[in-house]
């Protein structure tokens, strides 16, 4: 029988996006299963690397700083490389209200750029998509079936660039495979995102109080350990290329009851106030992702390990120790 699993061991890989929240768990599980490392990180004058900065092992890698946007740069750096993790994008939705040409420029035309590298350097791609690209579920749990629709000028463009990567596939036989991960969460992640933001609010308010968006959109929520390896799992796996797969735990809570989990573990006392400013225009808000993650678990054998409340232990423990990165009073696009 034909083995179609590949070993990543001592392969030559790119992770796009390595300096944020995933990419740079993405980074480190590559390391540890032999691979050899090229990570981007996005170009500044300080050599800050994000959180490549946290990692142990950066020294067994290749840091690089640049722009995803920057065709000639990416053709460059992909030379010789068998795998891109393309992860890079602008990703806070609210931001995307007040600048969605740079969300085209950065998540489309970047990931143009990485298809057209992948393309002429005989690359396999896999390119990161979204659940965003569902809009409010009409059925649930979502399969890969179900109809995209573009609520936000991030899903716009995500729905752009999932589009694009597949096309490199029909015309041209780009290995390509699209993962495409449900909510996700866990150590390193921003400020702007949900779970962080009740999480660090709970931990430094002074009156009790948290402030939050709509309680009701309803989120399937994956540690990020889960998502790495639906990552690795697709990249392993041949029978992935030209197909997209959910990356999600299949279970739904709203945002209420995951913010009373995560105030019953930190201080029962806390109580939720709705703070106008962080509440999406009506059509915009994605009501219900729940995720259908049977096409994973059958065709690349992935299944999610991390509980909710193991994943919140761990996120609660990382944020109490880095405080310092998180700003709680202000609200973070
Ligand atoms: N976090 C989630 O819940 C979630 C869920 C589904 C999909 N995703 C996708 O996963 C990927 C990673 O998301 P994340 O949560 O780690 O976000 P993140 O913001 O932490 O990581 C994205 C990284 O891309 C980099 N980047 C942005 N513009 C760039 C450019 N022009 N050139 C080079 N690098 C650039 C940023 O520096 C950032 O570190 C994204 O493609 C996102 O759409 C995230």
């Amino acid at each position: 029988m034909k083995d179609n699993r590949l070993n990543l061991k001592g392969r030559k890989v790119l992770v796009t996006g390595a300096d944020g929240f995933i990419g740079s768990h993405l980074t480190e599980k590559l390391i540890n299963l032999g691979c050899e490392v090229k990570a981007l990180s996005y170009y500044n004058s300080f050599n800050y690397w994000g959180w490549l900065e946290d990692i142990r092992n950066i020294d067994s890698i290749e840091v690089l700083s640049g722009d995803i946007r920057d065709t000639e740069y990416i053709r460059k750096i992909t030379k010789g490389v068998d795998i891109i993790f393309h992860l890079a994008a602008l990703i806070a939705i609210p931001y995307s209200y007040h600048a969605p040409q740079s969300y085209v420029d950065t998540n489309i035309k970047g990931t143009l750029n990485v298809c057209l590298a992948a393309k002429e350097n005989n690359c396999r791609l896999i390119h990161t998509s979204t659940s965003e690209v569902y809009g409010t579920a009409q059925y649930v749990p979502i399969d890969e079936q179900h109809p995209l629709q573009a609520q936000s000028p991030y899903s716009a463009t995500k729905i752009g660039a999932d589009a694009l990567a597949m096309s490199f596939y029909h015309a041209y036989n780009l290995p390509v495979t699209i993962a495409r991960p449900f909510n996700t969460y866990g150590p390193r992640q921003s400020a702007r995102a949900v779970i962080p933001t009740i999480i660090a609010q709970a931990l430094t308010t002074t009156n009790n109080q948290i402030k939050l968006g709509s309680l009701t959109p309803v989120r399937d929520m994956n540690y990020v350990a889960d998502t790495v390896n639906g990552f690795i799992s697709s990249a392993e796996s041949l029978d992935s290329i030209g197909q997209v797969f959910n990356f999600g735990s299949g279970k739904g809570i709203d945002i209420g009851e995951l913010a009373r989990s995560i105030i019953r573990i930190i201080n029962p006392k806390i109580s939720i106030l709705t703070d106008e400013k962080r509440i999406r225009p009506q059509k915009s808000e994605v009501m219900k992702l729940i995720c259908n993650n049977r096409k994973a678990r059958s065709v690349l054998n992935w299944q999610p390990e991390f509980s909710l409340n193991s994943g919140l232990q761990k996120t609660i423990e990382f944020v109490e120790s880095h405080l310092n990165y998180y700003k709680p009073q202000i609200y973070n696009l």
